[in-house]
Order: C-alpha cells, then structure tokens, then sequence
C-alpha cells in the first residue's frame, strides 16, 4: 500500500487530515513514527512558504511522500493579522487560549462588519525528491465577542460562521471537516494525492 506522511505535530490537525484522507487506499503516517525527525523551523513570510518547507523537509527526512498544512487567521480590522503568525502571536509559548484572549482584546471596539475574518490553508504535497504542489482553501467567518465552544483548536471558539450560527468549536468535527479552510485546500489535495501518488512507481 502507498503510504504519506503528515508533516505536524498538531494532533488536532492529525486528526482532522486523517479523517479527510480516509477511503483513499493510502497508509497516513505520522511524525509518531519517525522518532528524532527534525522539528522544522516555520520562517517563511506567508503560509506558501511554511506549508512547502514543512513538506519537502519531511519527505526528505523520512524519504516518502508527505503532506503538510500551514494556516493563518487574517482579521480585517488587524490588515490581516495575524495571518502567517497566528500560532504564536501572544507571544512565545503561548496558549490558544492566550491567542483568542488577545484577539477579543484587539477587537474590542469593533462591532459588526469590522469582526469579519478568513481562516486561509495551504496544503503542501511533496514527493520524496522534495518537489513540491500546493493546494489551498479559505472560509469567511466572524470573531465573536466570546470564547464559544469546547469542540476543535486554535481559534476555533472565536470563529463563527453565521449560516450555522455556530462557532467551529460548537460544531461537530464532521460539519467543521466539510465546510472548513483545511476542509477544502485538502479536497483539492486529494485530487493532487490521486493524481501524483497513485501513478508513482
Ligand atoms: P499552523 O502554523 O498552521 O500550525 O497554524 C497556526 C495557528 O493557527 C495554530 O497554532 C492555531 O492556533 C491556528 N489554527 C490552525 N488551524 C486551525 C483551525 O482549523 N482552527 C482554529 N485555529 C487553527
């Protein structure tokens, strides 16, 4: 059986990738299994960047193919941010919970339209060379005025998607999976994983 890896070690996004991957006929790996692979350095300047190094550095460590992902919350009351910083922008070693306290503290005086917000994913797919294809998603939504919901990750309680009335954290995986940023750039990688993977030797 033809096997990927995944370049994270998010295990929510482990679990969310393997869900999405799942009927393909393919073996999802994970890092679990490659104990002393280097963790990669995210430095590039936009998700492009960090989603491709991620992959490429993976698959030539573990010499397989590998998919990674790279995301950013662009708020429009920020420009944007904190975009390609989402992860650690209450600082170093902060929490996600830290990270949606200093968002709803940064939007504190704006109201309506001003909270609308885009979750971006790029998806990196490399072959074990190292070469790299790209396949992205994005979803519109609204940060809330409060941490709503226990379900998911990151900024997951303070993103709201008004034709659900539901943040992604008060959404069931299944919903968040199929409406989702990562839901969709990995629709879209599927098709690259069928047409690249299942054709090499
Ligand atoms: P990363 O650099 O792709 O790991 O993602 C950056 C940060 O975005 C993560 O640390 C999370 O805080 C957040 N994030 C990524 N994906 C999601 C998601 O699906 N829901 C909510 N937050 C996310």
């Amino acid at each position: 059986m033809k096997k990927i890896v995944l370049a994270t070690q998010n295990r929510h996004k482990v679990r969310e990738i393997k869900k999405l991957l799942r009927g393909l006929g393919i073996k999802v790996l994970t890092l679990d299994c490659f104990p002393g692979a280097p963790e990669v350095v995210e430095d590039g300047k936009t998700l492009e960047e960090n989603a491709a190094k991620k992959a490429r550095e993976t698959a030539l460590y573990t010499d397989s193919w590998a998919l990674a992902d790279d995301t950013g919350l662009e708020v429009k009351y920020l420009g944007g941010k904190p975009g390609v910083y989402s992860a650690r922008w209450a600082g170093p070693g902060c929490s996600y919970h830290d990270n949606n306290v200093k968002l709803l503290r940064e939007l504190k005086n704006a109201r309506g339209e001003k909270r609308k917000a885009v979750f971006k994913c790029v998806m990196a797919l490399s072959d074990p060379s190292g070469k790299v294809k790209l396949a992205k998603g994005g979803i519109s939504g609204v940060i809330t005025e409060n941490i709503r919901g226990k379900n998911g990750f990151g900024y997951d309680p303070v993103f709201y998607i008004r034709k659900y009335r539901k943040t992604f954290a008060e959404m069931p995986l299944g919903l968040k999976n199929r409406i989702s940023h990562r839901g969709r750039a990995l629709g879209k990688a599927k098709k690259l994983i069928m047409q690249r993977l299942a054709h090499s030797g």
